[in-house]
């Protein structure tokens, strides 16, 4: 079982995200997963320009890590998103990358896959920014398992740490265990079977235009 963990912020994992990322891939790997991580700090994966070109083709034309982290996500079974709290939002590195993969929300590409959230804080608001993480999950087509976040009370130090961190771990084996299961979130499917509408409806109307997109719909409906 392979899962991908994506990290936005630009410290890597020497921040506090990933002091607490670090347990949730321990919880995995406790479970038997094969985990990598990828570093947008390191990568570079620049913002979108709005060129259509993957509408078109299927592949971004800005020459970066972006397509190599693509791959990775197609290939996995599941996928962690990590990201500290800029703003009340995600760090613009992982903002880039949530743009970069508009084509891959159109196809709805990682339907049958699943996700887990993580967030640190220097003050709160952390429910605000896993939920927007949990929903970027959603609009990609996976099923979102769940997140941890919290403040923090110093470098790669936090607030009633030992409860954390045994929910971060248990988060980690729990992204396991739904994919072992191929478990289902009745909760989520209204929102995800919308999102599969709004996608259908909207490459349908560009199908001229955006010949890869089309040709990927029409495949699902044959399969
Ligand atoms: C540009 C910037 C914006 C931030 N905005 C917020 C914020 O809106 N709310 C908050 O609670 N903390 C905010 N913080 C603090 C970080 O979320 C916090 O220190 C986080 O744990 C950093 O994680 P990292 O070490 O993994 O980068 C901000 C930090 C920076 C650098």
């Amino acid at each position: 079982m392979k899962i991908i963990a994506v990290i936005g912020s630009p410290r890597g994992m020497q921040g506090n995200t990933g002091r607490l990322l670090e347990e949730v891939l321990a919880g995995a790997g406790e479970a038997g997963a094969d985990t990598e991580i990828l570093s947008l700090a390191t990568l570079n994966v620049k913002p979108c320009v709005a060129c259509d070109v993957c509408h078109r083709t299927g592949v971004c034309h800005i020459k970066d890590d972006y397509e190599a982290i693509k791959e990775k996500l197609l290939a996995c079974d599941g996928f962690i998103l990590a990201s500290p709290n800029y703003i009340v939002s995600i760090s613009a590195q992982m903002k880039a990358f949530f743009d970069r993969c508009n084509g891959l929300i159109h196809c709805q590409t990682l339907e049958g896959k699943y996700a887990a959230v993580v967030e640190t804080s220097g003050g709160g608001e952390d429910k605000f920014v896993l939920n927007y993480m949990e929903r970027f999950a959603q609009l990609l087509g996976a099923s979102s398992v769940g997140g941890v976040g919290s403040h923090t009370s110093g470098a790669r130090t936090f607030p009633e740490e030992e409860a954390l961190f045994a929910h971060a771990a248990q988060l980690g084996r729990e992204l396991c265990r739904c994919i072992e299961e191929k478990r289902t979130f009745p909760n989520q499917q209204i929102f995800r079977d919308n999102i599969k509408a709004r996608m259908m409806t909207l490459v349908e109307m560009m199908r001229d235009d955006w010949i890869f997109e089309r040709d990927c719909w029409a495949t699902k409906s044959t399969d």
